[in-house]
């Protein structure tokens, strides 16, 4: 396991992008939606570091037939917010953006909802691995194409609770 990002710099990181929601947002609801697991951490962060915003949070999951690190296109809600998402704004928040398939399905998801807007914010993202064309908004940090785990992201389901971002090696 080698640190790749550690707490300070993603502390750092989660206040410059939650500063730029709330700029955005200012006086307004915003419904975030948190897509689990792995963003949950993540998400919790930086909710708290809105600020003058008006939020609602709520979550998505989704899940893709492939195995833990290879994603393939096919992706399933799992299950989809309660709260209304129609004429309302929306910020979709994940861990990592990565081929992209399950960000994709989940925003046409929410889209199909006829939301008044949908944007997405990343805390990390792997260009190297995107495989479908999505416009994120708010990105963390661009990372090479390596395996990550800590700060919600897991290895079967191990080392969520890792307060840094680590490369994971056996
Ligand atoms: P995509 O459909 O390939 O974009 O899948 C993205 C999802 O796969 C992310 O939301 C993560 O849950 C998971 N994922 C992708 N890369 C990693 C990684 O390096 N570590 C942990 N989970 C990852
Ligand atoms: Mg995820």
């Amino acid at each position: 396991m080698r640190i790749l990002i550690d707490e300070e710099a993603i502390k750092l990181k989660v206040k410059e992008l939650a500063n730029k929601i709330s700029e955005k947002y200012r006086g307004k609801e915003l419904v975030v939606v948190c897509v689990l697991k792995g963003a949950f951490i993540f998400a919790a962060d930086l909710v708290r570091e809105i600020e003058g915003v008006d939020i609602f949070c709520d979550f998505v999951k989704a899940s893709s037939y492939g195995m833990n690190t290879v994603s393939t296109g096919e992706v399933r809600i799992e299950y989809f917010p309660e709260i209304e998402i129609s004429g309302k704004n929306v910020l979709i928040v994940d861990d990592i953006l990565d081929a992209g398939y399950t960000l994709k399905k989940i925003k046409e998801e929410i889209e199909a909802k006829n939301p008044k807007s949908c944007e997405v914010c990343v805390l990390l993202d792997k260009p190297a691995r995107r495989a479908v064309d999505i416009k994120v908004d708010y990105v963390g940090f661009e990372i090479p194409n390596e395996f990550v785990v800590g700060y919600g992201m897991d290895c079967a389901e191990r080392y969520r609770n890792l307060k840094y971002v680590a490369i994971y090696e056996e």
